[in-house]
C-alpha cells in the first residue's frame, strides 16, 4: 500500500480487499483491537463541514485507544499565514497520521507530500475514497457479492463520490451506469471516466456514461444518488442546477426501472425533494445509514492498515 490513500486508484483489487476484510473483522469481533492505536494520535483537517467523517475518524481513533484533534483551518493559520507545506512538516512531528478534508485535491497532494506521515483524504472536490470503502462494504453485506452486479447513479456526475465510485465498482468489477445531464458541469472527469475503462477491462465489467435515466438505472442491483449541492458548490447556483439535474431525481417512478430488490444508496447528508424523494430514501430499499455506519469500520480498518498495526 502506498504511504497514504488520496484516491481509490491506489489501491488494488487485493489491497481493496483485505481494508474490507479487517473492517468486518473489525464490526463483528472487535475485541483485541482496544489497544492498537494506543499513544498514537490523528490530526483532522477540516476546511470544510462534516457529520458522519468527522464523528467516525474521532469514535474510531478513541475505539482503537488512541486520541484525534479536530483543526479547523478556519481557526488555523493554514492557507494563509501558513503554507501547506509547513503546515504537514510541523503536524508530522506531533501526530501519527492526518486526515485532511480539503476544497483543492492538488492541495491535499502538496499535504501528502510534505508530510511524513499517512495522510487519507477526507473528501475533496475531486474524490472521496473513505465514502466508497464503506459503500463497497455495505454492498457486500447486501448483496453478498462485489461482482456480477450493476450500480447506477443518478444526478450530479460531477461529483467526488462519483469519481470515487468510478475507481472502486471498476476495481472491484462492478458494472457501473452514471445517468447526468450532458454538460460538463454535470458530466464525470473524462480522466476518470477513462482510468475506470480502462480498469474494468480487467474485470470485464462496464462504465457507462448515459444522459438516459431510464437507461441508466434499468435493471440495476444498487441505486445510488449525492446532493445536488455538494459542499463547495455557490448557493447563487442552486435554482439553475436543480432544473437541470430534477429529471435525474430518484422517486419511486425511477426506481421501479431497477431490479425489485435493488438497494438505495446515498452517501449524505440528503434533501429529501431534491436528489430522491423522501419515500425513497425514508423506504424499505433504503441502506443509507448502513452505509454511515460502515465508515467507521473501513476507516478503521485503513488507518490500522496504513500505519501497519493491524
Ligand atoms: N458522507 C460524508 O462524508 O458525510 P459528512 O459530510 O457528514 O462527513
Ligand atoms: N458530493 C458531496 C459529498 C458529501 C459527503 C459534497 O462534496 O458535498
Amino acid at each position: 500500500m502506498d504511504k497514504d490513500l488520496l484516491t481509490l486508484s491506489q489501491l488494488s483489487r487485493q489491497e481493496l480487499l483485505e481494508v474490507l476484510k479487517l473492517a468486518e473483522e473489525l464490526k463483528h469481533n472487535p475485541s483485541g483491537y482496544e489497544n492498537k492505536l494506543k499513544g498514537r494520535t490523528l490530526l483532522m483537517i477540516f476546511e470544510k463541514p462534516s457529520l458522519r467523517t468527522r464523528v467516525s475518524f474521532e469514535v474510531g481513533m478513541t475505539q482503537l485507544g488512541g486520541h484525534a484533534i479536530y483543526f479547523n483551518t478556519a481557526t488555523s493559520p493554514m492557507g494563509e499565514k501558513e503554507s501547506i507545506a509547513d503546515t504537514a512538516k510541523t503536524a508530522s512531528r506531533y501526530v501519527d497520521i492526518i486526515t485532511a478534508r480539503l476544497y483543492s485535491h492538488e492541495h491535499l497532494e502538496e499535504l501528502a507530500r510534505n508530510a511524513s506521515v499517512p495522510v487519507i483524504n477526507a473528501l475533496t472536490n475531486f474524490s472521496h475514497p473513505c465514502q466508497v470503502l464503506a459503500d463497497l462494504l455495505t454492498i457486500r453485506e447486501k448483496k453478498g457479492k462485489l461482482s456480477e452486479l450493476k450500480l447506477a447513479y443518478l444526478g450530479d456526475g460531477n461529483n467526488n463520490v462519483t469519481h470515487s465510485l468510478l475507481f472502486g465498482c471498476s476495481i472491484m468489477g462492478i458494472n457501473i451506469f452514471i445517468g447526468c445531464p450532458k454538460s460538463k458541469e454535470f458530466m464525470p472527469d473524462a480522466r476518470v471516466v477513462n482510468w475506470a475503462i480502462e480498469a474494468a477491462k480487467k474485470t470485464k465489467t462496464r462504465v457507462v456514461v448515459s444522459h438516459n435515466p431510464i437507461e441508466a438505472v434499468k435493471d440495476a442491483d444498487v441505486v445510488y444518488t449525492d446532493s445536488w449541492m455538494s459542499y463547495h458548490i455557490p448557493k447563487t447556483k442552486q435554482e439553475a442546477r436543480v432544473k437541470m439535474l430534477r429529471p435525474y431525481q430518484v422517486n419511486t417512478e425511477l426506481i421501479a426501472h431497477a431490479k425489485p430488490d435493488a438497494i438505495f444508496m446515498h452517501c449524505l447528508p440528503a434533501m429529501r425533494g431534491m436528489e430522491q424523494t423522501a419515500e425513497v430514501i425514508d423506504g424499505k430499499q433504503s441502506v443509507v445509514f448502513d452505509q454511515a455506519e460502515n465508515r467507521l469500520h473501513t476507516q478503521k480498518a485503513l488507518m490500522l492498515k496504513l500505519l501497519k498495526l493491524e
